[in-house]
């Protein structure tokens, strides 16, 4: 279905952010795992041509989903890894071609916890924990210490690859999300207890990243409004920690919501239309001057406009539509209300939809994407297969890294 819009100059306009990077409109390509790297932490054509994609179809600001900071504790062995053995000339190739029309690409800085792709490594979070079926050890304190200078140096090696921001990755249930949820935060020292407490470890790595990149460049945080857990990260929590980051060099606050964790919603397997996280966005925007991103649920123009409108958030976030139609930012841009068809699966089982989408995006990245759609079963066979075979690629490459 196509509308004409009037306002869509709310969208098509540039936006100076603190640090003084200007992103040229208001749709951001929120961050969404592809697990399309080469099984050794470095991008492939397939990835780097999705990207592209993206540029091409006029989305502002393109964020690199889970690009690991530790080899130890990855989402999926396809993510891209930042450390020693980066391959500068892969990624120089992905930062090239998605910042073509000048869209910025920046790196979503991440680190799995207690939620890393389990075949490799033993599952490790802020406090020991079994919850149900679900068990992973607790992190000491040196290990913490250590984690602002991971960030700090995977994001200087992203700046030197040519990415044009970072994103610190603290939402969706994986490592710095866990330490800002009090089910999966139960340290006693100075990294648990209060709300500033259990976000002290995210402004030590902003302040980390920030004293290795410099003043100029871009660094956004991505966190949840609610882990949607019983036991977990309330609103009210959360609200607490937007306080927490206005005392930051935050340039950007990209709010979402929901868990990755067995059992938990995640945003990526919800169905229905109009932004999931809106009130919570509302009362953001009441305690903080820092620029705000909205993401979740939104599938049509006239969702995005309205929330522009308000004046509540200053980029609006989008994930799933973008994989349905990469070029969808040009239409919504010109004022075409350009709505993507959904796919819709009788109960498709746990994170089978995420599956779906992230074979989806393999297809985008491939030459013969006008292949059919598999259907779920098939997706999320694929999916785990793809994984199998690189993760022993990955053990072999970063066995050695402790
Ligand atoms: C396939 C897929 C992978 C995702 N991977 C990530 C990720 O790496 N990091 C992240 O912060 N969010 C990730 N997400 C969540 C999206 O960024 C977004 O918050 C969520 O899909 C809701 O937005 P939407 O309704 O526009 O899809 C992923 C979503 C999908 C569909």
């Amino acid at each position: 279905m196509i509308q004409t819009l009037e306002s869509n100059v709310l969208l098509d306009c540039s936006f100076d952010l603190p640090c003084g990077a200007t992103i040229k409109n208001r749709l951001l390509k929120s961050a969404m795992s592809d697990g399309l790297a080469d099984g050794e932490g470095n991008p492939t054509e397939c990835q780097i041509r999705l990207y592209q994609r993206w540029a091409e179809g006029g989305v502002g600001l393109s964020i690199v989903g889970e690009v690991q900071v530790d080899p130890n504790y990855p989402e999926s062995p396809g993510n891209i890894v930042l450390g020693d053995h980066s391959n500068y000339e892969s990624l120089q190739a992905l930062t090239s071609r998605a910042s073509i029309n000048g869209a910025h690409i920046w790196a979503q800085l991440g680190h799995a916890g207690a939620l890393a792709y389990q075949p490799i490594r033993q599952l490790k979070g802020p406090s020991t924990l079994k919850i149900g079926e679900f068990e992973c050890l607790g992190m000491s304190e040196e290990e913490v210490s250590c984690l602002p200078d991971q960030y700090a140096s995977a994001a200087k090696i992203a700046k030197k690859a040519g990415f044009t921001g970072v994103q610190i990755h603290a939402d969706h249930g994986f490592l710095l999300s866990q330490f800002l949820s009090p089910l999966f935060n139960r340290r006693a020292d100075k990294y648990g207890g209060s709300v500033e407490a259990r976000s002290k470890i995210v402004v030590e790595i902003i302040s980390k990243v920030r004293a290795m990149v410099g003043g100029a460049f871009p660094i956004s945080i991505k966190m949840n409004s609610s882990d949607q857990l019983e036991g977990g990260l309330t609103q009210e929590e959360a609200l607490g920690v937007v306080q927490v980051l206005n005392h930051t060099t935050v340039d950007l606050i990209e709010i979402s919501g929901g868990s990755y964790f067995p059992g938990a919603k995640a945003s990526s397997d919800r169905a229905s239309s109009g932004a999931y996280y809106i009130d919570f966005a509302m009362r953001a925007r009441s305690i903080t001057n820092k620029p705000l991103a909205l993401t979740g649920g939104f599938k049509e123009c006239t969702q995005a406009l309205n929330v522009m409108s308000s004046k509540m958030v200053d980029f609006i976030g989008l994930g799933r539509v973008l994989i349905l139609k990469p070029e969808l930012p040009t239409d919504w841009l010109h004022g075409i209300n350009t709505i993507p068809e959904f796919p819709r699966f009788e109960s498709p089982p746990e994170g089978g939809m995420t599956a779906w989408y992230t074979m989806a995006l393999a297809r985008l990245g491939n030459v013969d994407e006008h292949n059919n759609e598999p259907d779920l079963q098939t997706a999320i066979d694929d999916y785990e297969e793809r994984s199998r075979k690189q993760a022993s690629l990955w053990v072999a490459m970063f066995q050695d890294i402790k």
